[in-house]
């Protein structure tokens, strides 16, 4: 019986939309299971106030005080998390002082500032910014950063992350896998510590044990097989765009597991260019399958005016995010052709919470930056 439609719409999703109407995308399983399109005619974020405890959020990271900023042994601090991922921020000015393994977790650690060496145990991966460092759970590592800090955002995944199959765009869109970089042998070997020990710290179920070895366990000399830790780089991600239309963030995707989808939005040409009926931002939605959650890497977002690089936006399910008046203003008023923007997403199936280092750096009123009359 469906596709159906009553009262006044466009003939396709996104483009030339009926006079005076604001597009909403009503969807189910993210951008893939059914939807309808409903044409509004107010922005569903022009609201006057928001009582209880569903709302858009905005996190400053730069804010977050990480413990491992002043002490090299602690731990990283969490921000946001489910059962399925938790997202952390580290900022590491000083080598680890022990190795280091998540046996809960697979690590994405994605490289926001800073650059230097990760030994692991399957040899060096030199990073620098803008790098995805995947370490599959177990992975033995420790960090030694160069210059003044290393600031990552830290994505905790219960399950190993995938790269995106082969499917219509071929297999090496939106980047050929040869691009990956593995770490390299020989590993270089660390001195002891004051009691010449070597410490490696454990953590399953969130608690730490450490083992102590009169020798460097960062020792492997060799390896073969299937499974190893990899980096990738921003830079070398090129994202799949359309003149023509606007497409979901799914095309986006650089990693995903039955929890979330992680994807990248990285600088390209701003869609629906080609054609003044095409939208050119974002469309509204109340994103009913996924929480969404932006980490703003680097340049100036399409879709959100007042955030900066090193901030966090989340947007749980079941209340609208869209573009912001500002963002529409700027996007009217505006010749532009691409876009430089650098962010992460992190689109989680089940509700996320906040955790113990979110409070303090919560922007707290992110919630009405929709509001026309607010003047950001
Ligand atoms: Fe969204």
């Amino acid at each position: 019986m469906f596709p159906q439609s009553r009262g006044t719409f466009s003939r396709q999703a996104h483009c030339d939309l009926p006079e005076g109407t604001i597009e909403e995308e009503f969807a189910r399983q993210g951008f893939f299971g059914p939807a309808s399109h409903l044409y509004h005619a107010h922005a569903p974020t022009e609201w006057l106030r928001i009582e209880g405890p569903l709302r858009p959020r905005a996190y400053d990271l730069r804010q977050v005080s990480a413990a491992d900023a002043g002490d090299p042994a602690a731990p990283v601090a969490p921000v946001l998390g489910n059962q399925d991922v938790r997202i952390s921020v580290s900022r590491r000015r000083q080598a680890m002082p022990h190795c280091y393994r998540n046996a809960d977790c697979d690590l994405i650690y994605f490289v926001h500032r800073g650059a230097g060496t990760l030994l692991t145990d399957f040899g060096v991966l030199a990073y620098q910014q803008g790098d995805y460092l995947v370490l599959p759970r177990g992975t033995t590592h420790r960090f030694f950063p160069a210059g003044e800090e290393s600031f990552l955002l830290v994505i905790a995944s219960a399950e190993m992350p995938q790269l995106p199959g082969a499917d219509r765009m071929g297999q090496h869109s939106p980047f050929d896998r040869a691009v990956l970089r593995l770490p390299e042998l020989p590993l270089p070997g660390t001195p002891p510590n004051a009691n010449s020990e070597w410490e490696m710290v454990i953590e399953r179920e969130g608690q730490w044990t450490r083992v102590f070895y009169p020798f460097d366990p960062l020792d492997t000399v060799g390896w073969k097989g299937d499974l190893s830790a990899f980096a990738l780089n921003v830079s070398d991600i090129r994202p799949v765009t359309s003149g023509r239309f606007h497409l979901p963030p799914s095309v986006h995707t650089t990693l995903k597991t039955s929890g979330f989808v992680l994807c990248t939005f990285a600088p390209r040409r701003v869609e629906g260019i080609d054609d003044p009926g095409a939208v050119r931002l974002p469309f509204y939605h109340r994103n009913i399958d996924y929480d969404e959650v932006l980490f703003y890497h680097a340049g100036t977002f399409m879709s959100r005016a007042g955030i900066d690089a090193g901030m966090m936006t989340w947007h749980p399910q079941g209340i609208h995010h869209g573009p912001q008046p500002k963002a529409i203003e700027r996007d009217r008023q505006g010749t532009k052709t691409h876009h430089d923007e650098v962010a992460v997403m992190i689109d989680a199936l089940r509700p996320l919470h906040p955790l113990e280092a979110a409070g303090p750096s919560e922007i707290v009123e992110y919630a009405e930056s929709w509001m026309p009359h607010i003047d950001d």
